[in-house]
């Protein structure tokens, strides 16, 4: 039984090969092969990879933290007394250096650096110990920084969107004219507190057997190149989030307006616009504001604090609950790892190396510099079966893997037929989930959806809404004892309404009871004065 179930979900995976294999070959070129790069973690929470610059007369080699938000490659050079005394570059030393007249301005939510700019040949540490080589890398050489480098690390790999012509997709891209795209994933690990394996990155390919379920897509948009000082070159729009659970059963939930995120595991919290962040904390009893990053304000809060945060994109809803968001520092304080933007008037969402290290994340660009972001849950911790072994099956024959495609129905027919007879039919709770990425019939987004409603039964009321991000969701609103002041927000206390019942009946349907507003209340408009409160103010919490 158990071994007829093992050649099953072989065959499943084989065939998911084979058509995703069928998919690629109508692409004017082969797609490249995933190369998978190690990444560390450090004590200070920053997630590095390796990168050799230069290799004449011998290559220079230094960590760099990774990070999203900028497409700018920065390194500390060795005229920089500012750098923090981390190991620096030194182009003089470099007979490929080509110096640029340029000079560039780096900044990140903590600090800044700034220098010229140089090509250089580049290679990127592969975990087998070979380097990924990308020449003629445009690199920013700092001879002059604030808060921007941390000890042991010389400088980041941006991998994000913009400038484009500065990234490492861009350079790649350039060299091979025929790829439409140039993508990676990335599997982090959860953040520690000391040095650790941090994941890896599947660079030019992402790997299929550390996801399941759909890829939500979701475009990234561009931010504004007026406003150099924004806090990350691009956004991705969140359809939703929630906060939930404590001793009050609260439920405070924001959709159908533009939420505005970026992810970066440069960054060890989750950072939220002040209105909605302090909204969570009012419900959490005993919260208080406790200290200040150079961008950020956290709360501290009691350590048996329970709640959970859900965020949607497209289809995917991910959740994370106590164990990540409240940290206990060494001095035994518990701190919450939502913070809110020290900039009243900031909109935007950040979510950091706490959220994505739950995800796989793809990111996609084309050859015209336009980006794609794709969230998808991370699969259970995988089987032993080398996944070597896989791929040297599936570059076999197409032909054998038809052959155990049309086995394997065969199998899956008698297994099923065997297993409904034995009322022994278990759910799957490892490996990879078949043609989910290829099917769009009903039937199978159906199945797929139970799938996922047992992975986070938690929220299937959540998957069960439409998103439908045109049709703003402003309603129950009037129903709440708290005062909500962001735009559409919706806060439930657990009280004479049956908070849980109330959102998920409205959904589509009108309920008897509840208040529906047309347009979106007069809440807050980005960067304008803050509303009127429709209800008076709560107390406040002691601290
Ligand atoms: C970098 O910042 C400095 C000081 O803020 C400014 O004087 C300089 O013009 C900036 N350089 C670039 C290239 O933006
Ligand atoms: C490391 O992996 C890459 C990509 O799979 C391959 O091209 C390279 O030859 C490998 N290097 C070694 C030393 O095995
Ligand atoms: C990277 O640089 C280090 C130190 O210079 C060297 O030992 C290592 O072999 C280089 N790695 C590659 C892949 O070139
Ligand atoms: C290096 O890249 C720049 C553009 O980024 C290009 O103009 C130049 O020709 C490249 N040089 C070499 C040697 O490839
Ligand atoms: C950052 O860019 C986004 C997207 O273009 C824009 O909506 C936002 O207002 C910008 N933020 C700042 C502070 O300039
Ligand atoms: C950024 O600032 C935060 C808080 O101020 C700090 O914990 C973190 O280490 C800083 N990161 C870097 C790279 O300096
Ligand atoms: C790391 O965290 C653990 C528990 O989370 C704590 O016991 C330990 O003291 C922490 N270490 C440091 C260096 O903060
Ligand atoms: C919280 O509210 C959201 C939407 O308002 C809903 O989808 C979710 O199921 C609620 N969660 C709980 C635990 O009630």
């Amino acid at each position: 039984m158990s071994s007829t179930f093992f050649l099953l979900r072989l065959l499943l995976i084989f065939s998911a090969f084979a058509i995703s294999d069928a998919r690629l070959a109508k692409r004017s070129a082969p797609p490249p092969q995933t190369l998978v790069i190690p990444v560390r973690q450090d004590e200070n929470q920053i997630y590095s990879v390796m990168v050799n610059m230069s290799s004449n007369p011998s290559p220079q080699s230094f960590s760099f933290a990774l990070t999203t938000s900028t497409g700018i490659t920065t390194v500390a050079g060795a005229d920089c007394d500012s750098c923090g005394g981390v190991p620096s570059y030194n182009p003089s030393a470099s007979s490929s250096a080509q110096q640029l007249p340029q000079t560039q301005n780096v900044t990140t939510l903590n600090g800044t650096a700034s220098g010229t700019l140089v090509r250089e040949n580049c290679g990127l540490l592969q975990s087998n110990g070979s380097a990924w080589s990308y020449p003629n890398q445009t690199v920013t050489v700092a001879s002059q920084s604030a808060s921007f480098f941390s000890p042991g690390v010389s400088g980041m790999i941006g991998v994000g969107m913009a400038p484009f012509a500065d990234t490492p997709a861009a350079n790649w891209l350039a060299r091979n004219p025929a790829q439409p795209t140039f993508s990676f994933g990335m599997a982090l690990n959860k953040p520690s507190n000391f040095s650790a394996d941090g994941g890896v990155l599947h660079w030019l390919q992402p790997d299929q057997s550390f996801y399941e379920g759909d890829i939500a897509w979701k475009p990234m948009i561009a931010a504004d190149a007026s406003a150099p000082s924004n806090m990350s070159s691009w956004f991705v729009e969140m359809d939703a989030w929630a906060v939930s659970g404590g001793t009050s059963s609260f439920n405070i939930s924001q959709s159908g307006t533009q939420l505005l995120t970026f992810l970066d595991p440069f960054y060890g919290s989750i950072v939220f616009p002040q209105s909605a962040a302090r909204a969570i904390y009012a419900d959490i009893p005993g919260a208080s504001k406790h200290a200040t990053s150079a961008f950020a304000h956290s709360w501290k809060l009691p350590c048996d604090s329970k709640f959970r945060l859900t965020v949607t994109f497209g289809s995917l809803s991910t959740s994370l609950d106590q164990s990540a968001l409240v940290v206990k520092q060494a001095d035994g304080l518990c701190v919450g790892t939502i913070q809110e933007w020290i900039d009243a008037s900031a909109t935007e969402y950040l979510l950091g190396s706490p959220f994505i290290a739950v995800l796989y994340l793809i990111f996609s660009y084309s050859q015209s510099g336009d980006g794609t972001m794709g969230v998808a849950a991370r699969a259970p911790t995988r089987d032993t079966l080398s996944r070597a072994a896989i791929v040297g099956v599936v570059l076999g024959t197409i032909a054998v893997v038809a052959l155990l495609f049309i086995t394997g129905f065969l199998a899956y027919s008698v297994w099923q037929r065997r297993a409904k007879k034995s009322h022994m039919r278990k759910q799957s709770k490892t490996g990879i989930t078949p043609f989910t990425s290829v099917s769009e019939s009903t039937s199978s987004r159906y199945s797929l959806r139970q799938q996922q409603n047992a992975t986070y039964s938690s929220q299937a009321g959540l998957l069960d809404a439409p998103s439908n991000p045109t049709s703003p969701d402003w309603r129950a609103t009037l129903l709440s004892a708290e005062t909500n002041t962001f735009a559409g927000g919706t806060t439930f206390e657990n009280g004479s309404h049956s908070g849980h019942g109330y959102y998920r009946t409205e959904v589509g349907s009108s309920s008897p009871g509840l208040i529906e507003l047309d347009s979106p209340p007069p809440y807050v408009v980005p960067h304008s004065p803050p509303p009127v409160p429709l209800v008076p103010l709560r107390k406040a919490r002691g601290g």
